[in-house]
């Protein structure tokens, strides 16, 4: 296992711990998970929640610099998740068509569906780098367990 990997495994037990000890609030654990791995992991220079409001996608917890408020239907990264029912794995987000750049800082991103308890999307976690090609299947992997406590599962 790469050091990522393990540091990764690290957090999201102590992200469990939190979740399950303190909370059964779904804003909360959002909150949680953005101010653990925003902290804690090196490449993360913005993360948080975009989540679906009346067929709006709007900005939910997150860290980092400021964020667009609503996403343009149907348009960039996010929603292509949320239409796709997929993670998106984006190496360089100046060539995915119809990219909305909140920090123009941001060169490379990951985007995870969050579903709730019903199974059904309702939202996406979307964490951003400066730097191109940050994201790899480890951050697929362990973003997807991570984002599954929201609504603690
Ligand atoms: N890049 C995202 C928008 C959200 S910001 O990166 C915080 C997109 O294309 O959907």
């Amino acid at each position: 296992m790469n050091k990522k990997y393990k540091r990764y495994e690290r957090l999201f037990k102590q992200i469990n711990d939190l979740i399950e000890k303190s909370s059964n609030n779904p804003f909360s654990n959002m909150a949680t998970i953005n101010a653990v791995l925003y902290h804690k992991m090196q490449d993360f220079f913005w993360i948080g929640f975009y989540l679906l409001q009346e067929g709006k996608l709007q900005v939910g917890p997150y860290q980092g610099s400021l964020a667009c408020i609503n996403l343009a239907k149907d348009k960039g990264v996010c929603w292509a998740a949320i239409n796709s029912e997929k993670i998106m794995l984006v190496a360089d987000v100046e060539v995915f068509p119809g990219h909305i750049a909140c920090d123009s800082r941001s060169k490379s991103e990951v985007v995870v569906p969050l579903k709730n308890k019903l199974g059904e999307i309702i939202g996406v976690l979307d964490v951003d780098s400066k730097d191109l090609n940050s994201f790899d299947d480890t951050d697929v992997v362990w973003l997807e367990k991570i984002v599954a406590l929201v609504y603690g599962e």
